[in-house]
């Protein structure tokens, strides 16, 4: 069926042998905009097989050799942004110029994989052995990074090129071989991102690209003897896949209930922007989306106020008209909003717009007064909703975000830099912004979360750290 889109493996673009499709649905038409092969285990197992004998040649590849390749997508990548940002728009409704730069960011990172690689593969240790207890100088050890064998990545719908090359760039300069499972949504754009490597002349097999249902291949991906390296962004999936995974490493980024903490010396202003883009770009759906703003009471009129007015700027509608605010991925994600409004409308909170949906676009809706027992509170909506709950001490904003399960990052605003450190330092989460909306970028910063938020550290230097290992040679005198 020459309308489906094919996968990659082996070096080539084929047609799997179940005949059967994944449809994508388009967000906002609700329409079938493309479709993907349903591949099977035996072509997994394929895949795996000739990912692990590529690996074997690019692991002597010269490390300055595999940069240049990295070098060379990173260029054919930014040639090609237009097509894939424009599969962005169709399949993820990411509005247009941010589905570009998601592209050209994604560039960016590919080429600085490159460039850290080549610097930090290139060093290993030397160690004596007389600093040790009862040892004299007869030992002398030499370390270095090795790669893993076969990464496997495994993206999400939110950011599917560019969550997909935070773990390709990483795994590939490192030595490794690499599989890419897409996520549904996005996994059309993800193809033509593995083009542009196709392009860039890897060798056969070393990145792969396979396609289908999680029911089918999801597990027998995870769970494969021949995968020594696991890392995912997502949800709770994440959880599961820990959970059922062998002994290997795992890299984890699930979700998030960012908060943002409001003191009254606070610069509102600056607070009103940060919670308004931190809040709502790409509709809310980012891990690292402001999930719940806990302002001081004393200033919380003021900020609320000025959150809404921006709000009420906020231009609603299709992606392809680059609105702020675009339809939601999936109707059951609309419809898990959905839920978690009406929840909050019984339980009282202050609707400080009105409630409106078509289809699955939602208006973006501001809750204030919003109260500990509301599911808002805790759960994160992935939409355009965002939950105020005023406090009256710092405490109680540090106590209700380190009662979360989750613990990826979180930001204060106040203008006294002691009170934001000693805030940083009690917030249990893996970052904390001051005075911005949390992020993951710049691409090279550490990136992690903390209990149910994930495992291991991102960030481009983590991740080549994280897919290698430490490797020693000693030398022993007579
Ligand atoms: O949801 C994905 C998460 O990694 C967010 O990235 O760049 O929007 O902060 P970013």
């Amino acid at each position: 069926d020459g309308d489906v889109y094919k996968y990659y493996a082996d070096g080539q673009w084929k047609v799997s042998s179940s005949g059967k499709s994944v449809p994508i649905i388009n967000p906002s038409t609700r329409i079938t905009q493309f479709k993907v092969q349903a591949c099977t285990q035996e072509e997994v197992n394929r895949v795996i097989e000739s990912a692990k004998t590529a690996q074997k040649a690019w692991a002597k590849t010269p490390i300055w050799k595999r940069a240049e390749l990295l070098h060379k997508a990173a260029a054919i990548l930014k040639e090609h942004k237009t097509p894939i940002a424009e599969c962005l728009v169709k399949e993820i409704a990411k509005p247009a110029k941010d589905a570009l730069s998601e592209v050209v960011r994604s560039g960016d990172l590919v080429s600085y994989c490159a460039e850290e690689g080549v610097r930090i593969l290139g060093e290993g240790k030397f160690l004596v052995s007389d600093s040790f207890p009862g040892n004299d100088r007869t030992k002398y050890c030499l370390t270095s990074k090795i790669p893993l064998g076969v990464v496997l990545a495994i993206p999400p719908f939110n950011y599917p090129v560019n969550l997909a090359v935070s773990k390709i760039g990483p795994a590939l300069i490192a030595g490794n071989s690499l599989v890419l499972k897409p996520p549904t949504q996005g996994a059309v754009a993800a193809l033509h991102m593995v083009h542009c490597f196709h392009l860039a002349d890897f060798p056969k097999g070393l990145i792969s690209c396979v396609t289908g249902k999680g029911s089918e291949i999801g597990d027998f991906l995870t769970m494969h003897p021949a995968v020594n390296c696991i890392s995912f962004t997502g949800g709770d999936t994440g959880i599961a896949i820990s959970k059922k995974a062998g002994m290997i490493p795992l890299q984890m980024e699930l979700g998030g209930k960012d908060a943002c903490i409001v003191l009254e010396d606070a610069d509102l202003d600056l607070a009103a922007a940060s919670i308004v883009k931190g809040g709502f770009s790409y509709s809310g759906q980012r891990c690292t989306a402001v999930k719940v703003v806990l302002v001081m009471e004393s200033v919380a009129d003021t900020l609320v106020k000025k959150v809404n007015d921006k709000v009420a700027k906020l231009t609603v509608g299709l992606p392809e008209n680059d609105c702020d605010i675009t339809p939601v991925v999936t109707e059951s994600s609309a419809n898990f909003i959905e839920g978690l409004v009406i929840d909050a409308k019984q339980k009282g909170a202050t609707f400080c717009q009105e409630y409106k949906r078509d289809g699955n676009l939602i208006w973006p809706l501001l809750l204030d007064n919003v109260r500990p027992d509301m599911r808002i509170a805790w759960e994160e909506p992935f939409g355009p909703v965002v939950p105020v709950i005023r406090i009256t001490s710092v405490e109680e904003g540090i106590n209700h975000c380190n009662a979360s399960n989750f613990g990826l990052q979180g930001c204060v605003f106040t203008r006294d830099i002691n009170k934001a450190i000693m805030i940083s330092d009690a917030m249990e989460t893996g970052t904390v912004q001051i005075n911005s909306a949390p992020a993951r970028g710049p691409d090279h910063f550490p990136f992690q979360g903390l209990k149910d938020s994930g495992i291991g550290s991102q960030g481009i230097t983590n991740s080549i750290n994280m897919m290698t290992k430490i490797k020693s040679t000693v030398i022993n005198l007579p």
